[in-house]
C-alpha cells in the first residue's frame, strides 16, 4: 500500500489544531492564568429557545413507534429544505428543493465538494482566507494559486485575466479579514467565470453578518446558477458549531461536459453520506421560524455589540484594523511590526489572551491578527481591558 503523500504537503496540524495545542501547553505551565479565549470562531450563546423546543419534540417522536425514523433522505428531510428554500426566496432568490443539500456543516463540504472536480483542475484562493480551501486541495495532490486579497484592494481581490482557474473560491464576508463583496463585484466574478467555464465555491457561512448592503448570497447574481455553488452553514447563524447542520446549494443549471453537478452531487451524498439526525433538522428547521428568527437576531446583535467594544478597543489602542462590521471577526495589524505568531505569544504570555495569528490563513495575512467577537461579553469585555492596559503602552 502506498499512502496519499500529498499530506506530506500539507503542515502537520491543521491550524485551529495548532493554536489549542499552544493554548492548552501553556494553560497547563500556568494553571492558574484565566485564560480568554478570543481564536476560534466557536459560539458561546446556547441554542435559540425555538431549536431547542423543536430538537425535544424530535426526540419524543424518536421514542414512539408511529413517529420513530430512521434512515432520512440523504440530501435532508423536505420540510428543512422547503425552509431554506423560503429563507432564499425572502431575499428575492429563487431555488428548487432538488438544488438545496443538508448536510453536518460547510466545513464537511468543502471538503467532499472536491469528488466533483478532475484531480488536475487548476484553482484559485484568495490569500489570505479559511484555510480548509487550499488543504483540502493540497490533500488530493491539486496545485492552488493564489489572488493577493491586500489592505491595497480593501482585502477583496477582483478578477484578473492573467490568472484563470477551473475552480475559485470566494468567501464573502470573508474569514479572515470580515471584507464582504457587493453585489455588483459579485457579478464581475460571475462574468470572469462564465467566461472561462470556471466554477465558483462561494462560502456564504458569515452572510448573517451583513449589515451595510453587501451581497449575502452569490446567487443575487442571477446568471450566478450557471457557474456557482454556495455552502452556507448554521454554525455562525444559529449557533451549531457543536450540533454540527449546513447546507449546499447546487443548482441544476450547473453543467460541466454535459455533466449536471447537482446530479453528480446528489450520487455522491447518496452514496458516502447518510444524511444529519432527524433531530438536528427539526432544529434547524425552527431558525427559520418567525419565533425563531428573532430570537437568532437578539443573539447576532449579541455577538455585534462584542464585535464593536472590539473595534472601540482598537480604536483606543490605535491599531489599524478591518472587519466587525459585516463580520465576527476583527482582523488587525500586529503592532511594532510583530509576526503573526510572534504576537500571538506575546498576548499569551503578557495577558493570557488568545487570538488567531494571520499568517495561518496565508502568506498575506502574516503580521495579522484575528480576534472572535463570538466569545461571552464579560470574556470580551476583560479581554479588551487587558489588551488596552497592554497596548496603549
Ligand atoms: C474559524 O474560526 O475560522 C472557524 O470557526 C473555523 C470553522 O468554521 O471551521
Amino acid at each position: 500500500m502506498k499512502p496519499n503523500y500529498h499530506y506530506k504537503d500539507v503542515a502537520e496540524t491543521y491550524l485551529f489544531s495548532t493554536v489549542a495545542k499552544k493554548v492548552s501547553e501553556y494553560s497547563s505551565a500556568n494553571p492558574d492564568q484565566k485564560i480568554l479565549r478570543m481564536g476560534i470562531g466557536d459560539v458561546t450563546l446556547p441554542l435559540a429557545p425555538a431549536v431547542i423546543s423543536a430538537m425535544h419534540e424530535a426526540v419524543d417522536e424518536m421514542s414512539k413507534k408511529e413517529t420513530f425514523k430512521g434512515y432520512g433522505p440523504e440530501q435532508g428531510y423536505a420540510f428543512l429544505r422547503e425552509s431554506i428554500q423560503s429563507y432564499y426566496a425572502r431575499r428575492g432568490i429563487t431555488l428548487k428543493t432538488e438544488e438545496i443539500f443538508v448536510s453536518d456543516g460547510a466545513k464537511s463540504d468543502c471538503g467532499n465538494i472536491l469528488d466533483l472536480f478532475d484531480a488536475d483542475n487548476t484553482v484559485l484562493v484568495p490569500d489570505p482566507v479559511y484555510p480548509v480551501y487550499v488543504d483540502t486541495n493540497v490533500m488530493v495532490g491539486r496545485k492552488v494559486s493564489y489572488m493577493q486579497a491586500t489592505a491595497e484592494n480593501g482585502f477583496l481581490p477582483m478578477p484578473d485575466e492573467t490568472k484563470k482557474a477551473d475552480i475559485i473560491y470566494l468567501c464573502s464576508p470573508n474569514n479572515p479579514t470580515g471584507a464582504a463583496y457587493s453585489k455588483d463585484q459579485l457579478q464581475k466574478w460571475v462574468d470572469f467565470a462564465l467566461k472561462n467555464g470556471s466554477v465558483i465555491l462561494y462560502d456564504a457561512a458569515y452572510e448573517c453578518f451583513v449589515t451595510d448592503g453587501a451581497a449575502r448570497s452569490i446567487f443575487e447574481v442571477e446568471a450566478a446558477k450557471r457557474c456557482a455553488i454556495e455552502l452556507c452553514s448554521f454554525s455562525k447563524t444559529a449557533g451549531f458549531t457543536g450540533t454540527r447542520c449546513g447546507y449546499t446549494v447546487v443548482p441544476e443549471e450547473l453543467i460541466f461536459d454535459g455533466m449536471s453537478l447537482r446530479k453528480m452531487w446528489l450520487r455522491r451524498q447518496t452514496t458516502k453520506f447518510n444524511g444529519v439526525s432527524y433531530i438536528v433538522q427539526k432544529g434547524a428547521a425552527a431558525v427559520f421560524t418567525e419565533e425563531g428568527e428573532k430570537q437568532i437576531a437578539e443573539n447576532l446583535s449579541y455577538y455585534r455589540e462584542n464585535a464593536k467594544a472590539i473595534a472601540a478597543c482598537m480604536d483606543e489602542c490605535g491599531i489599524p484594523y478591518t472587519g466587525g462590521k459585516n463580520s465576527p471577526y476583527i482582523w488587525l495589524q500586529c503592532p511594532c511590526g510583530m509576526t503573526s505568531w510572534e504576537f500571538f505569544d506575546y498576548l499569551l504570555e503578557k495577558i493570557q489572551v488568545v487570538g488567531t495569528p494571520g499568517s495561518g490563513f496565508g502568506k498575506n495575512g502574516e503580521g495579522y491578527f484575528r480576534l472572535t467577537a463570538f466569545a461571552s461579553r464579560e470574556t470580551t469585555q476583560e479581554a479588551c481591558d487587558r489588551l488596552k492596559a497592554l497596548l496603549k503602552q
